[in-house]
């Protein structure tokens, strides 16, 4: 539909609206799970524009009653034909990285590097989303942090801005189609704008400082990326940026994301966020002023806590709120459902989906987003035939490993790691220690090699759920080190969500996969590559520190005003990082082992300088690099290209991600990988906003991870 027929649509809906009827659509109740009928006579007394699909603030992490699209449909028949307004409902749930058939957490997927595989499992779970009546999703979330004590650092793309733009991307394009009239389609919300990754100490809902120099160029671009994809939502944030709370921040909702970003659909505040402003944040002096506030800001639809129902009507009686304020909210919503064609395709739509194909992708991504971090002695790929130790809490898990906002589980379509490796080499020769304990891994000692399946609970993730240490736990430590005392081989499969922190666990170990919360498949992908059915493509999308101590690091680090960025090299006598630590990570960001080996050789440029004016009429430079696989086997690698501005008018980072490309190689073969870089890739924004490319030198780095040390040199000078 053109974009004045929607406009016209728009007004015309508009007009014919009530003032409470405008109310009504400005305001998302939630679902009584336990009481439809109740849930019905909401619809009916306050002609909600949504109704979230979840009854408690902690969705995250609680039981949600499965959806039953008939009662769905039922609500969505009242809203049409028992009201007034007559206009459809918009149906919203937390569909994060799954449906019934749930993929890896997102931080765990980002380390698949790989936009075109995330973008069509996302596919998939939209397909299941929308079966069951879901129209609105609250994901992608793309909240960049650098602390894994933040347990919602397991919905997040991690640590790197570039990450977080090619996530924005693949789930929006995923979820939106690309054609959001789609009957099929679900508006995506990218979520939570801004700087909810900055929680200060790891501390879930805490106080953010963000200068607007590191907010534009660290927390903004996967937002940005989410605006210019289309998504049809963004959600506020519960975090103040600076002490002004985001939802009550005109700033950041009206100027930034309106006037810098260009996004045009509609923003709502996260769950309550309206009523924290005075419950918690002494920001509003009660929930009247919190909705004037919020409203004046630029949130349009204000989620649960009823701070828009229950006052907006006196606030625009007494002129406080505009009727044109009110109006240009409504405006919002109105579009996003005409845009999706919700008027025409109100009913949810029965299409059949392949649960089957969607189990395949999801192990698929599962096995692309293990990292193989160590492998002493080839000691993977297990032999089929082998005789093999198990052990470790996880070892029998099911659920768990499905990871944190995974509300619509099938739970009937896991199945454990220990199943898995049975139906995976029926030949082998399998002693389990059941018990978990330290003390019978003895029993182990006949096995040709020991694999602990170690992890955490998805209940310390996600949501209001953050840690104080990142170490392993000392109870799985007790294990490792029993395991290594047998003088067997021990392989670690580490089915944490979070980075974790593995100090001197690191050497118990002879063979290390970082698996991650793998979703519905995680234990059949995890088997399929510690026996080499699959390889670990995976590169790390985030830091392994070695301590939490070390925490915040991360690798696009500033420099600092002395040679102490130890990340890339600790070896300053006098300016360790610490005294008693090392200031380098136990594992950097990008990295990432496979089953065989590869050189990356021949990096060059096409041209070694470019002009601004060039840059600007999109001529760029061109990187390759030979990749060749030297090892015995088929294997993937993630060729990597990092950019340093070598002098700028504000520090840039030692390096920042601005390309990559998975690629598969027979064993012998070579490829020359070719990565672009233009404009966008060698500016930075001011704090006012405007984007700028600066003359001068530029190192490039073309490798397998962010260390790499392939360097070349290039310049962008002024002559036009
Ligand atoms: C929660 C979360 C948010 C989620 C919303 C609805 O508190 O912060 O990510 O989408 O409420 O469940």
């Amino acid at each position: 539909m053109m974009n004045d027929l929607i406009e016209k649509r728009v007004e015309e809906l508009l007009g014919r609206l009530s003032l409470k009827e405008k109310i009504g659509q400005v305001t998302q109740i939630y679902y009584v799970s336990k009481d439809h009928d109740q849930t019905a006579q909401m619809v009916r007394d306050i002609q909600p524009g949504s109704v979230i699909l979840c009854d408690s603030a902690f969705a995250g992490n609680e039981y949600q009653k499965p959806l039953d699209r008939e009662k769905l449909d039922e609500l969505q028949r009242i809203a049409l034909h028992e009201t007034d307004s007559g206009i459809p409902v918009l149906f919203g749930r937390d569909v994060i990285h799954g449906h019934r058939v749930v993929l890896p957490i997102p931080l765990t997927m980002a380390s698949s590097f790989n936009p075109e595989l995330v973008q069509e499992c996302y596919d998939a779970v939209r397909e299941e989303a929308v079966y069951d009546g879901v129209k609105w999703t609250f994901a992608p979330m793309l909240d960049m942090s650098h602390d894994p004590r933040w347990g919602r650092i397991i919905e997040s793309p991690g640590e790197d801005p570039y990450m977080g733009e090619w996530m924005a991307k693949a789930v929006v394009n995923g979820f939106q189609t690309d054609d959001l009239s789609n009957e099929q389609a679900i508006a995506a919300c990218a979520k939570h704008f801004v700087g909810y990754g900055a929680s200060e100490g790891g501390r879930d809902y805490n106080h953010t400082e963000i200068g607007d120099y590191l907010l534009k160029n660290s927390y903004l671009p996967a937002f940005r990326s989410a605006v210019e994809a289309g998504v049809a939502t963004v959600m506020s944030s519960f975090n103040d940026v600076n002490g002004i709370p985001v939802s009550g921040s005109r700033y950041l909702l009206t100027d930034v994301l309106r006037g810098e970003m260009g996004f045009e659909g509609f923003v709502v505040s996260d769950w309550y966020a309206i009523h924290q402003m005075m419950q918690y944040q002494g920001f509003a002096a009660d929930d009247k002023h919190a909705a004037q506030l919020s409203l004046n800001a630029g949130i349009d639809m204000d989620m649960a806590d009823n701070c828009y129902l229950n006052h907006l009507e006196e606030l625009v009686q007494e002129g406080t709120v505009t009727m044109d304020e009110l109006d240009e909210a409504v405006r919002r919503i109105l579009r996003v459902k005409v845009r999706m064609g919700l008027l025409e395709h109100p009913l949810s739509t029965q299409i059949p989906y392949d649960e089957q194909a969607h189990c395949v992708l999801a192990k698929q991504l599962a096995q692309e987003s293990m990292v193989l971090l160590k492998n002493k002695n080839n000691v993977l790929p297990l032999s089929k035939t082998a005789t093999v130790g198990m052990a470790g809490p996880y070892l029998y898990e099911t659920v768990e490993l499905v990871g944190s906002w995974a509300l619509d589980t099938d739970a009937s379509l896991i199945c454990s790691p220990a199943e898995a490796m049975r139906r995976t080499a029926p030949e082998a020769q399998f002693v389990e220690n059941p018990g978990n304990l330290a003390d019978e891994i003895t029993m182990l000692r006949d096995a040709d090699a020991i694999v602990l399946f170690l992890g955490e609970s998805r209940r310390v993730t996600g949501e209001a759920h953050s840690l104080a240490s990142v170490e392993l736990p000392e109870s799985q430590l007790a294990i490792v080190r029993q395991a290594h005392r047998t003088g067997k081989p021990v392989v670690g499969v580490l089915c944490f969500g979070r980075p974790i922190a593995l100090g001197e666990a690191d050497e118990l170990f002879d063979a290390i996969v970082y698996a991650g919360h793998g979703g519905t498949c995680a234990g059949p992908a995890i088997a399929s590559v510690l026996f080499g059915d699959a390889e670990p493509s995976g590169r790390l999308a985030f830091t392994l520190p070695y301590s939490t101590g070390q925490i915040p690091l991360y690798y696009n680090a500033y420099p600092g005003s002395r040679q102490i960025n130890g990340y890339y090299r600790d070896e300053f006598i006098y300016h360790r990082n610490y005294q008693d630590c090392t200031g380098a990570p136990a594992y950097p960001f990008g990295y990432g082992l496979s089953y065989t080996t590869f050189t990356y050789t021949d990096a060059a440029v096409d041209v070694s300088q470019r002009s601004l004016q060039q840059l600007k009429d999109g001529e760029g430079f061109t990187v390759t690099c030979k990749v060749t696989n030297t090892g015995t086997r088929q294997g993937s690698t993630v060729v990597q290209l990092y950019v340093r501005d070598v002098l700028a008018s504000r520090l840039r980072p030692l390096r920042s991600l601005r390309g990559f490309q998975k690629v598969d190689l027979q064993a012998g073969e070579s490829k020359t990988v070719s990565l672009t870089l233009g404009y966008k890739d060698l500016g930075f924004y001011l704090e006012n906003g405007d984007y700028t490319v600066e003359a001068g030198d530029f190192t490039l780095y073309v490798g397998d991870n962010c260390l790499t040390e392939n360097e070349i040199n290039i310049a962008v000078n002024e002559a036009r």
